[in-house]
């Protein structure tokens, strides 16, 4: 089942951590190195760096890191073995059969072959005299022939069993099919039973941005409930990762430039209008990862959500996220109809590319919704919209922006915009003098250097750990001193637990191939772990890593071991456990 570290080895040398990482981040030069905004958290500025001497990634930011292998595991979602697989793939390798194909990956392709099947019985049902109701439906809301093709839309019939026995006669198992979540069981009547999950609706296909089919939506043709069914997640679908339609406006993003819609049919109909840059999230609210997602493919988002509460709830919900992801963002301004879809159909594409371009930002978005809260009309109510109207301001960084609003502001209250503008500076400047102090105080408080979550034991052995750091981190960039270290040290003079168990790690993986490296690591290692070993590796470059630095560290380890060991005195005599205490006493006084 393993798979030979032999192969391990070569894979690495094949699969380029930049070549890899470059389709899924923008990468630039960064001296020697290489940056990119990291794909694991949110951020404006790079801080990930790519280091193509230790093919090795590490961001500043979060930690993540590891090797190309660990970057796939986490980006992809996979699990290692099913990581090798994918990048031998893409670099046309085969995987030496170590007892066959892992049972996940198998799965995971099995899914999406199902899914595929399944898309295409719902599209040719839609086409079929069974689907004509699923048929009128569409078209009565305004489809056309070729937008219902492009999304590839379908129609479930009506019954219990319709897709199983599709799925049953193209050679798909029950399980498969409870996998991919098309199919449910009860076991409500004492016996199983198993039937349709999608009935009596028409079908939305989600697709990724391979081209796999990962799930389904399905929409009622009535009022009855609910509205729309999604697909529960399974093993190759994940509502929160995933953007319908992103597959098709990919190809189509001008400007950088997309449209974020609340539901499917918007999408459809936004589409179909001619603006093929749009997506919606799955029937949840936006989450950061579908933010991220974004942020690879635009700088812009205008905001296109329904006009209710709901709506502009949600608006006011995904403003920080994309903003944290490095999006600029603009809120429709829609009015006359309750979303896009009806807006479209009421008064037409020219009139939407103008609500289009004349999107708020998001501090036409503030203000608006402010007003919308206070009574303006009062002298109180002016008072209220001003004050927040002005806290509001005093987090735009920049001063063009600050300027054009303070006038916006001045001219709707009366009062000056310089003393506008003077209120909010100092606002500005008080908020950044908290949050240095803030910053300040954490580092004071140690909070920030030594807390470690891989590695817990570190805080209380911090002489200790540091000197486990710098043996590890001579052994990954020395493989060759491995045998002799190994001869010079052992398992038992390693405090920390998790450092003992690189450091045994290292040895036995030196043993079984003769060298070592990060990506030996990455089968053993889960990616948080890995993150913290790059981590580690990142940041000795700026450090000592001579011989004698390995030296000292092993000598430290050594007379730590020898202070610390009650065990031996067992059997030592008055004179040795004396000079136990007084050792003990010693290190009490100089904590
Ligand atoms: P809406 O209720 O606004 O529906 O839900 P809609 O998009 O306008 O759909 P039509 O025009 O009535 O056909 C917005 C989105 O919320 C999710 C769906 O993704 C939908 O597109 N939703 C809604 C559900 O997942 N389940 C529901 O029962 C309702
Ligand atoms: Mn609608």
């Amino acid at each position: 089942m393993a798979i030979p570290n032999s192969f391990i080895m070569q894979l690495r040398q094949t699969a380029d951590i930049q070549d890899v990482m470059s389709s899924y981040c923008s990468i630039t030069r960064a001296g020697r190195n290489q940056k990119c905004l990291c794909p694991f958290h949110s951020e404006k500025t790079p801080s990930l760096v790519v280091y193509p001497d230790t093919q090795s990634f590490y961001c500043f930011g979060c930690g993540a890191g590891g090797d190309v292998i660990t970057f796939i595991m986490k980006i992809e979602n996979l699990d290692y073995v099913e990581a090798v697989r994918f990048l031998a793939r893409r670099y046309n390798m085969e995987v030496p059969d170590g007892g066959g194909e892992d049972r996940a990956y198998r799965m995971r392709t099995r899914i999406y072959e199902l899914n595929r099947e399944a898309a295409r019985f719902f599209h040719a049902c839609l086409l079929s005299p069974a689907g004509r109701e699923g048929l009128d439906y569409l078209t009565g809301r305004g489809l056309s022939e070729k937008t219902i093709r492009t999304y590839g839309l379908g129609f479930a019939p009506q019954g219990w069993d319709h897709l199983i026995h599709h799925l049953r006669s193209k050679g798909f198992t029950m399980d498969e099919m409870i996998a991919a979540a098309v199919v449910a069981r009860s076991d409500r009547s004492g016996t199983a039973r198993f039937y349709d999950q999608f009935r009596n609706r028409v079908m939305f296909p989600i697709i990724d941005l391979r081209g796999n089919v990962i799930a389904f939506g399905g929409r009622v043709m009535d009022d009855s409930r609910p509205k729309y069914l999604n697909s529960a997640d399974t093993p190759v679908f994940k509502k929160s990762r995933n953007l319908f339609s992103l597959n098709l406006a990919k190809n189509q993003i001008e400007h950088r430039r997309l449209i974020l819609a609340e539901g499917y049919m918007d999408v459809i109909s936004i589409y179909q209008a001619g603006f093929h840059n749009v997506v919606a999230t799955l029937g949840t609210a936006l989450t950061e990862e579908q933010a991220r997602l974004m942020a690879q493919y635009a700088d812009d988002v205008v905001i296109s959500y329904d006009s209710d509460a709901a709506g502009q709830k949600a608006s006011e919900r995904a403003i920080p996220l994309l903003s944290q992801a490095g999006i600029t963002t603009r809120v429709l301004a829609m009015t006359g109809a309750k979303d896009p879809d009806e807006y479209i159909k009421k008064y037409g594409a020219a009139r939407f590319k103008l609500l289009l371009e004349g999107a708020n930002s998001p501090m036409d978005f503030e203000l608006l919704k402010i007003k919308k809260e206070v009574d303006v009309n009062t002298e109180e109510g002016k008072l209220a919209y001003l004050r927040r109207g002005i806290s509001v301001l005093a987090r735009l960084k920049n001063p063009l922006e600050r300027e054009i609003y303070a006038g916006k502001l001045a001219e709707e209250t009366g009062v000056s915009k310089a003393a506008i503008l003077d209120q909010a500076g100092g606002m500005a400047r008080r908020e950044e003098r908290t949050a240095k102090k803030r910053e300040w105080n954490e580092v004071q408080s140690g909070r920030a250097l030594y807390q470690d979550r891989i590695n817990p034991q570190k805080a209380s052995h911090l002489k200790a750990a540091m000197a486990e750091e710098q043996v590890l981190i001579y052994l990954l960039r020395n493989p060759d001193s491995l045998e002799k270290t190994g001869d010079a040290l052992s398992e038992e003079d390693f405090v920390t637990d998790f450092n003992r168990r690189v450091f045994t790690l290292l040895l036995q993986k030196g043993q079984e191939t003769g060298a070592v490296d990060l990506s030996v690591l990455a089968g053993e290692l889960n990616p948080e772990e890995m993150g913290k070993i790059s981590g580690l590796l990142a940041k000795s470059r700026e450090m000592d890593n001579s011989k004698q630095q390995l030296l000292d560290s092993i000598q430290v380890l050594k007379e730590n071991r020898e202070q610390l060991k009650p065990a031996d005195l067992k059997d030592g005599g008055e004179e040795e456990l004396k000079r136990f205490y007084e050792q003990q006493k010693q290190k009490k006084n100089r904590r």
